[in-house]
């Protein structure tokens, strides 16, 4: 094999003991960093439970590369990883975690394995929602498919961690999430995520992260989805004898795969423009505000008032509308709303109406927002968080990172609502 035995150091990180060695890494205590390790990538690729294996050198930088890119997008979103940074070309650097020995898989066509299980299912069968299987890590009895209720049995501890029903249940929303996400990054360089599966680990601090390594051994990938132009590990499964030829073919799948990664375009930039009718609205203002900055939006707030200030106010929009992006108006307006009817009667892009006041006003006023005139299209929410929301979904429709940060935070209901649930009946 073309990775020796023990290394000393990587990245600049001077390694401790080696923790373990799977047939494609090996994992590093990092003595500096409590609580750390490196997993270091191998030149080595594997198929059917390590029955088939064949040095290939160069491999390890692709897979480390294609693992950081991904993670870097799963960590961008808010998607709770063990992955830290990039250590060196062929390691990086991860929170060391008690890992949970289970295939976390994630399907959206049938294909593969799925079709053996369940004949009749013509291939290409489309999951929706995603299916998701479970598999017990367990090479010497080829990984067999597992049930919740036997995970659930199998009773596992993980770093103190108990998994039962609400860990199992979270894990498998968490994978579903992390397939949906994957699938629109990819389908940004045309490239359909056919199926994938990740693993979980539990830190030293108690939490569940998803873990281990996320590249070219782990989905399939299928370019215009086009099943003959596979670029993933089933090249190499498929092949019955290995020829130089053949490895050749599929380290520059892998390698093709990387560099798509590195060609992925940023979402266009976009703005949520805040408008109130008078400064004395900067509060209300500043709450939206801040919820769109969670959400990861890019702000801006004006000042205009569309009865007083009306050639002002339309410059303000003329401006947006020149900057050539995807654009949301928030108009918050008190009393009689003119603002955002205006602003709506006078562009294509999407308005909120969020008008600021005590709940008293807010019975009288809200009609102003409400009742437009034909031919006007705004909205109108009552709350902050509902205005940022909205405008989140608008984006998200031409940005899969505002989309994803909106898929991450309906998914932490399901983790925090049971857990407030459990605390209640401590
Ligand atoms: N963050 C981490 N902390 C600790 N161990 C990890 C971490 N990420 C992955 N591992 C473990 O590192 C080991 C080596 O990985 P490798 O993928 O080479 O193993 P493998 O031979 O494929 O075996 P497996 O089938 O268990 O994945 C695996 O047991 C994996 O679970
Ligand atoms: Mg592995």
């Amino acid at each position: 094999m073309s990775t020796p035995t023990t290394v000393k150091e990587v990245g600049g990180y001077k390694l401790g003991k080696l923790i373990i060695e799977g047939k494609t890494k090996q994992v590093y205590d990092v003595p500096s960093l409590p609580g750390h390790c490196i997993l270091l990538s191998k030149d080595r690729i594997t198929a059917g439970d390590g029955v088939k294996a064949h040095d290939l050198a160069g491999k390890s930088i692709i897979s480390n590369k294609t693992t950081c890119k991904v993670f870097e997008i799963l960590t961008r979103v808010g998607i709770k990883t063990s992955f830290v940074k990039e250590a060196a070309s062929n390691a990086f650097l991860s929170k060391k975690c008690e890992m949970i020995p289970i295939e976390w898989v994630t399907r959206r066509l049938a294909t593969g394995s799925f079709l053996k299980r369940h004949p009749g299912v013509k291939e290409g069968y489309r999951f929706n929602p995603p299916k998701h299987e479970t598999f017990f890590k367990d090479d010497a009895n080829h990984d067999p498919q597992w049930s919740q209720e036997q995970i659930i049995s199998a009773e596992f501890k993980v770093n103190g961690v108990q998994i039962g029903k609400l860990e199992v249940d979270y894990m498998t929303r968490v994978s579903i999430l992390v397939f949906e996400v994957l699938e629109k990054v990819w389908s940004t360089r045309d490239c359909a995520l056919i199926d994938m599966k990740i693993e979980f680990g539990v830190d030293s601090c108690g939490e569940i992260l998803v873990a281990d390594v996320i590249d070219s051994d782990s989905w399939r990938l299928w370019p215009s989805g086009d099943k003959r132009l596979m670029v993933d590990k089933q090249v190499y499964r498929n092949l019955s004898t290995v020829t130089d030829k053949d490895l050749d073919t599929v380290k520059r799948n892998f390698e093709w795969v990387a560099d798509q990664l590195d060609l992925l375009i940023p979402p266009n930039d976009h703005l949520v423009v805040i408008i109130m009718g008078s400064p004395s609205d900067k509060d209300h203002c500043n709450k939206i505000k801040s919820y769109c900055q969670e959400l990861g939006l890019n702000t801006e707030i004006r000042v205009t008032s569309a009865h007083k200030t009306t050639e002002y106010t339309l410059d303000i929009i003329s401006y947006y509308e020149g900057l050539n992006l995807p654009i949301v108006f928030i108009a918050v307006a008190g009393r009689s709303n003119g603002l955002g009817p205006v602003i709506s009667g006078n562009t294509d892009f999407p308005v909120i109406n969020c008008p600021p006041g005590s709940k008293d006003d807010l019975g009288r006023d809200i009609w102003s927002s409400l009742n437009v005139p034909s031919g006007l299209g705004c909205t109108t929410v009552v709350y902050p968080e509902t205005a940022a929301l909205a405008a989140a979904q608008s984006i998200a429709l031409t940005n899969y990172i505002v989309w994803s940060k909106l898929r991450v935070r309906r998914l932490g209901y399901f983790w925090s609502l049971p857990k407030a649930d459990q605390g209640t009946r401590n």
